[in-house]
């Protein structure tokens, strides 16, 4: 669908464009490892297969939808499985579990290629950013073919032709970028439903956190070119669009003409085709009353709102860099509440940050208890070299830190369960997404909350909007029945 560049128009015989033209260059390299996979396929006598996979958060999957656009194009044919011709993994580094993981898997990879002496790997995203990380691969994972980062995914396709050809392991990460490039191809996950970058990086630095290291300063995407990409979308037969960023709620600041967020949803509001617009993450230290204004008025934003708190005590709050304390996050809440009634608010915490006393902790036990969210993220501090946190004194016993996790997470499952069954008998939309795992019979979909919905139904469904009675609900999913 980005396909703006026909391919088959572009005379391989000449040198590449220069790389002040993109996306034209990258096009460009396309072609040539298409020539390159037809040659590969004649000899085999069989299609190409690849695999990505991904690790961490949305911008990362969306990112993998780039990659696998990219790989399509060249030829490839996508597969789940990692016994492919070409595996990538997209990673995440946001807390030491995510690293582990890829290490892990590497070890895997290693046994299928040792089968497969021609088999190539890749290694993206986050954690690719990390020096350490780097030189580690270099020494210890020597058959990895190609090692790039977060700021240059859209110049994959040049390095993956470059390690076509290279005989050695081909590195490129760069360490923060100003440029945007558009219009690359994207193959989308799901038909009905996608991801939409909106900004790029994070100017926070919350002390904790490596993501603004990793994907560096903040950028936001012109307004135009975000309205023409959901307008694609849209064309396409998507009903239900995720914007996304770090801190959705800063967007448009920088931007040559300033405009708020509130104002870009009001411009995507108009785009017909699309039924509900859903966005991650806000920082409640700059959501405006603008905003909430706008999400009352609106038909097609969900009533859902992710709001992070990481913790409920105003001096660890400092302590985190997170420029809120404990009273302005429940005002905001209760404004929320207040102003509409039906938005589900969710939201991440963080247990064990350095200093964390047991009257800390008790203060997020307090909060989680005033705000009742319908739902919440609860994650163990993860150390992140580099960051002020690491540093910090008075890092928490692990056997403390544990304790503390199993009193949040049942008392953050308690009142989610408690909230789970307000809406019993009422009648809401539902999108219908996939065909249920346990019970072919059954369909499962979302809510506009986001609460998660089994019903009757067939694949005919999926991708469509349904009114739906929920029945009865159980434990954290209704079960429910078209009207
Ligand atoms: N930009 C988003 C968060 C992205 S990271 C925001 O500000 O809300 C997603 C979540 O991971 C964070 O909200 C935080 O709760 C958690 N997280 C980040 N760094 C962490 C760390 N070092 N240890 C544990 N959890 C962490
Ligand atoms: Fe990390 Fe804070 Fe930026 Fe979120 S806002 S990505 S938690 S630095
Ligand atoms: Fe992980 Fe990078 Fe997202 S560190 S959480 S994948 S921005």
């Amino acid at each position: 669908m980005y396909n703006e560049i026909d391919l088959h128009k572009i005379d391989l015989t000449q040198s590449p464009p220069s790389v002040d033209r993109e996306p034209e260059r990258q096009y460009y390299y396309i072609a040539k490892c298409r020539q390159w996979a037809a040659g590969k396929e004649q000899e085999t006598g069989r299609k190409l297969k690849c695999c990505t996979k991904t690790f961490g958060c949305q911008m990362n999957a969306r990112d993998s939808e780039k990659l696998s656009g990219i790989l399509k194009q060249i030829g490839f044919e996508m597969t789940q499985e990692e016994e492919a011709d070409f595996v990538i993994y997209n990673t995440c580094t946001v807390r030491e579990n995510a690293n582990l993981k890829v290490y892990g898997r590497l070890g895997y990879l290693n046994g299928l290629k040792k089968k497969n002496p021609d088999m190539k790997i890749a290694l993206c995203g986050c954690m690719m950013q990390e020096p350490e990380v780097v030189e580690k691969i270099q020494k210890s994972y020597r058959f990895v073919d190609l090692i790039f980062g977060t700021h240059n995914l859209y110049k994959f396709a040049e390095l993956f032709y470059t390690s076509l050809h290279a005989g050695r392991m081909v590195v490129d990460i760069w360490k923060d970028t100003g440029k945007i490039v558009e219009n690359l191809p994207c193959e989308r996950k799901y038909g009905f439903k996608s991801g939409v970058n909106i900004m790029f990086g994070c100017n926070n630095f919350c002390s904790y956190c490596i993501v603004p290291y990793v994907r560096g300063r903040e950028r936001s995407r012109s307004p135009q070119e975000i309205i023409k990409e959901i307008k694609k979308l849209a064309a396409d037969g998507v009903v239900e669009i995720m914007l996304l960023g770090q801190n959705v709620n800063s967007y448009g600041k920088q931007l040559e003409k300033p405009m708020s967020f509130a104002q870009l949803l009001q411009e995507v509001e108009q785009i017909e085709g699309i039924e509900r617009i859903r966005f991650m993450t806000s920082h409640p230290k700059d959501l405006s009353d603008e905003l909430i204004a706008v999400m009352k008025q609106s038909k097609k934003i969900c009533r859902h709102l992710h709001l992070p708190l990481q913790s409920g005590s105003s001096a660890i709050l400092q302590k985190m860099n997170r420029r809120y304390d404990k009273e302005k996050y429940l005002e905001l809440a209760a404004k929320i509440r207040r102003e509409i009634p039906d938005m589900a608010i969710t939201t991440d915490i963080i247990v064990g940050f350095p200093g964390e006393t047991e009257e800390d902790f008790r203060e997020t036990m307090q909060v989680v208890s005033k705000v009742r969210f319908e739902s919440a993220f609860t994650f163990i501090y993860s150390k992140r070299t580099g960051t002020p946190a690491a540093a910090m004194e008075n890092q928490v016993p692990d056997e403390v830190v544990k304790d503390r996790f199993d009193r949040l997470l049942t008392q953050v499952q308690r009142i989610a369960q408690e909230e789970a069954g307000k809406l019993e008998g009422a009648v809401q939309e539902v999108l219908v997404e996939e065909i249920n795992r346990q019970n072919s019979a059954f369909v499962t979909g979302r809510l506009g909350n986001n609460s998660v919905v089994h019903l009757p139904g067939d694949a005919s469904m999926i991708g469509t909007l349904r009114k739906v009675r929920l029945k009865e609900c159980r434990g954290f999913y209704y079960i429910g029945e078209e009207v």
